[in-house]
């Protein structure tokens, strides 16, 4: 399979929802198609509720299957929590990639199948710490998370793995992690496993390492196994099976477009160590000239445009949101980031506007929420009360100096 991404369907509108007195964030998933020879592998947002239920596990369980559902590259975390035994959770197998942390945590089901996932980026970690995190899958003694069959995961870029209070789990603890991660977190691992006795791994395993039974299980070596020439993964023991240094998670020849997974950004299928720029120098003419070929990161892919609903940063990469300092604006039909000049566009409430719908003058209470204005939608009304202070609303008397924070107002609709 090619790490490709061609001609798009990309999911990913985020929403926050108040549920109780829980704020909850989830990401639902929202078709839209990119520029012509961009993706074809679906995208979805993921989550970051961490141990948090939504309302109840039957919406959860439903939020789960909007999030995920079809998903192959999750540009975020994978949360798979409180799932239950009679709960469907085919929908997990087309997961392939996830950029953030994986966490499976208080489930009641038995098997939750994620045989397609083949890398964790961990470019966010939970608890600072781990990339993947396999917690509390039981209910009773009895029932709970028996078997995970990772069987293509070969490669956590960031972060370290914890494993704890999974009673019922097998098999987990005859994985070789130093194959996975890196060595220093192969040696941070925070790991505790059942007593239970549990059945050998199938008799052609090598290092007698496997997620399940079966040859199917046996875990994938390609990183212990390799050729001292090797700079990274291989296929296989011999020098002529090192793959590309581009590559993660292992490949099918040597070049940087037979690679499994890219460490660094996917162009088309060719993994590279950056996508090509948006704007190349031209040595004869001293000038910086637009690259017809230049692209922007998004995630760990090249694409022609940014998605909607991202912004496009000086660096040609696409972000949800611009960085401080930078604002949004629409500029030839693209939402860019740009740097602002002075102070960044703020606009804010002024009197006879809500909040400060009824009142009267500026006064030593409100001026505060002037701030860093370029722009007040509403009056600006400074009267003797402001600076002799009021006594029915408590306001103190205002310092003169206070009045500085309307430097950076440019304009007033009032
Ligand atoms: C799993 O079982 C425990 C113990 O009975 C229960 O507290 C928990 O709510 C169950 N999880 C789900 C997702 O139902
Ligand atoms: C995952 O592993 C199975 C069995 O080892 C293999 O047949 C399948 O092609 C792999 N899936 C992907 C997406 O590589
Ligand atoms: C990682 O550890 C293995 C065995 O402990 C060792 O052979 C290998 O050289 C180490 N790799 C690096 C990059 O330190
Ligand atoms: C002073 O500001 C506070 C907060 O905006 C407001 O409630 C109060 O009415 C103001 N006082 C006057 C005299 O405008
Ligand atoms: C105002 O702008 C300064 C400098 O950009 C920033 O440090 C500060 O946090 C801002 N304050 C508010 C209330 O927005």
């Amino acid at each position: 399979m090619s790490p490709g991404l061609k001609q798009c369907n990309m999911i990913g509108s985020r929403r926050s929802l108040l549920l109780g007195s829980i704020r909850l964030q989830l990401q639902l998933l929202a078709l839209l198609s990119l520029g012509r020879e961009s993706l074809s592998r679906e995208v979805c947002s993921g989550s970051e509720n961490k141990l948090t239920i939504l309302s109840n596990v039957k919406d959860h369980y439903h939020n789960l299957r909007k999030t995920y559902n079809a998903c192959e590259v999750v540009m975020g975390n994978l949360e798979i929590t409180f799932l239950e035994p009679h709960h469907d959770v085919s929908f997990l197998q087309s997961i392939q990639e996830v950029s953030g942390y994986v966490l499976i945590a208080l489930n009641n089901i038995s098997r939750i199948p994620l045989q397609n996932l083949r890398i964790i980026r961990g470019h966010r970690l939970y608890e600072d710490k781990f990339a993947l995190v396999i917690l509390s899958n039981y209910k009773r003694k009895r029932i709970g998370l028996t078997e995970l069959h990772l069987q293509n995961l070969t490669e956590i870029l960031s972060g370290t793995v914890k494993i704890m209070s999974n009673p019922q789990l097998c098999y987990l603890q005859t994985i070789h992690w130093d194959d996975i991660l890196d060595n220093a977190s192969a040696s941070n691992m925070a790991t505790h496993f059942t007593e239970k006795i549990c059945p050998k791994c199938h008799l052609k395993c090598q290092n007698e390492a496997c997620w399940g039974p079966g040859v199917v299980n046996c875990q994938k070596f390609t990183k212990k196994i390799c050729a001292d020439q090797c700079s990274g993964r291989c296929m296989g023991p011999q020098p002529s099976d090192c793959c590309h240094i581009q590559c993660a998670a292992g490949c099918t020849g040597p070049r940087e477009h037979d690679c499994l997974a890219c460490r660094k950004f996917s162009d088309g299928d060719t993994c590279k160590e950056s996508c090509p720029h948006l704007f190349v120098y031209n040595t004869i003419k001293f000038q910086m000239e637009r690259n017809p070929n230049g692209k922007y990161s998004f995630g760990s892919s090249c694409v022609e445009k940014c998605p909607h609903n991202y912004a496009v940063t000086d660096h040609g990469s696409c972000v949800r949101a611009c960085s401080p300092g930078t604002y949004e604006v629409d500029e030839d039909k693209i939402r860019k980031c740009k740097r602002c000049e002075g102070p960044c566009p703020k606009d804010c409430s002024g009197l006879g506007v809500p909040p400060l719908k009824d009142v009267m003058s500026i006064n030593s209470t409100n001026i505060d929420s002037f701030k860093n204005c370029t722009k007040i939608n509403g009056n600006v009304v400074i009267l003797e009360v402001t600076f002799n202070g009021d006594s029915y609303s408590k306001a103190a008397p205002l310092l003169l100096e206070k009045l500085e924070v309307f430097r950076t107002v440019r304009e007033i609709t009032g």
